[in-house]
């Protein structure tokens, strides 16, 4: 549990965002149109309820699928070692794929999870991410698609954690410490 008390300011509005999934949806549509089946990929653990929302606006045959990657800061290099904790449990091989993260940040773990999806062989690979933070990249990597592009501030919500909490509001907000 974060030990300093803060406070959530709301960033952006559950109304906002279920207009912006839509938008987006018809966006994938477009590019997915006449596939078989088409693989989505969630990262946990931050984009379960995004992906639960996107799949349900989708008019496609979709199967949703799993990954689990944590990245660890590295003193000595500026670079960040990203480990899969969970892996993939269906094939993509052949497959077209869209990779859904919670929020770009430095950019590691989208770039590391999309090496290790692209090794695999799929016909077609996309990504979407909900936010993301250009300020804070560290390596060369863009989701194809963008929910909302925020300055460098934590923030919580719609399935975004801090430190495990807030991921039930139905909104994103900014954390604010409110000092001790
Ligand atoms: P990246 O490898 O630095 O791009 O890390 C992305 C991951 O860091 C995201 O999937 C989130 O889990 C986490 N993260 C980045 N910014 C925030 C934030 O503002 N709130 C909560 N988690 C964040």
């Amino acid at each position: 549990m974060p030990k300093r008390p803060y406070v959530i300011d709301e960033m952006i509005s559950a109304k906002t965002i279920a207009a912006r999934v839509e938008e987006l949806s018809h966006q994938i549509h477009d590019e997915f149109s006449g596939t078989d089946k088409l693989v989505v990929v969630g990262l946990l653990r931050g984009s379960f309820v995004f992906i639960a929302d996107l799949v349900r606006e989708l008019d496609l045959p979709v199967e949703v699928d799993f990954i689990e990657a944590s990245s660890y800061g590295n003193q000595t290099e500026s670079s960040r070692e990203v480990r899969i904790l969970k892996d993939l449990r269906g094939e993509i091989s052949g497959r077209d794929v869209l990779v859904v993260e919670d929020i770009v940040d430095t950019g590691h773990t989208l770039k590391h999870v999309v090496g290790l999806l692209n090794a695999k062989n799929p016909a077609r690979l996309k990504t979407i991410a909900l936010l993301d933070k250009p300020s804070r990249r560290e390596v060369d990597m863009s989701a194809d698609w963008i929910g909302f592009e925020i300055p460098d501030e934590f923030v919580v919500g719609y399935g975004i954690d801090f430190a495990q909490r807030n991921r039930n509001l139905a909104h994103i907000g900014k954390v604010r410490f409110t000092g001790e």
